[in-house]
């Protein structure tokens, strides 16, 4: 992968591959980074953030997992990994409640948000967009696109 992506896709045939694509990719990262996941229950989001944390050198004794019920997890690798999980959403207000735009846009830590489309509306255009879907039970279709998504010609 090029030092910094515009886009990429890759097929991954196991949770571990998901994991060593997404640690290449975070080499692309910097302080300041944002990365939004999408796509559906169970499709590789939590297991591509475990692999982004690798990469920025998280330590193996150190468990991914989403965080499900308190929305965020920090993560203490040398830059600052936040981990949002915004499928239990329920109204932009919650955001505001836990003062997501201020962790978000810390130049100093890279964000990762599960269900980032959301929160797309606070999300800056420079974001990272990884979107994962199912092809069959061990093989996901991973894109990886800078900037905005063109949502209508998704829907095609
Ligand atoms: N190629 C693959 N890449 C990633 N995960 C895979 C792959 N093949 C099978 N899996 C399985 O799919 C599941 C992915 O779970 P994971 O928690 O990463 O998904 P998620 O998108 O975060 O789900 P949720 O929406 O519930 O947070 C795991 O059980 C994993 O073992
Ligand atoms: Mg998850």
């Amino acid at each position: 992968m090029p030092q910094t992506i515009k886009s990429a896709k890759q097929i991954s045939r196991s949770p571990h591959e998901t994991i060593l694509f997404a640690q290449k990719f975070a080499k692309n990262l910097k302080p300041g980074s944002i990365i939004s996941l999408e796509g559906n229950l169970g499709s590789g989001k939590t297991t591509f953030i475990k692999g982004i944390a690798r990469g920025l050198g998280l330590s193996r004794k150190e468990e991914v997992k989403s965080p499900t019920f308190v929305l965020m997890h920090i993560y203490p690798t040398p830059i600052p990994l936040y981990h949002f999980d915004l499928y239990r959403l329920e109204t932009p207000k919650e955001l505001e409640a836990i003062g997501f735009e201020e962790f978000i846009y810390n130049p100093k830590a890279i964000s990762c948000v599960e269900w980032g489309e959301k929160a797309e509306n606070l999300l800056p255009e420079t974001s990272y967009h990884v979107e994962l879907k199912f092809v069959n039970d061990h093989t996901r279709e991973i894109r990886i696109k800078a900037g905005k998504l063109d949502r209508t010609a998704k829907k095609g």
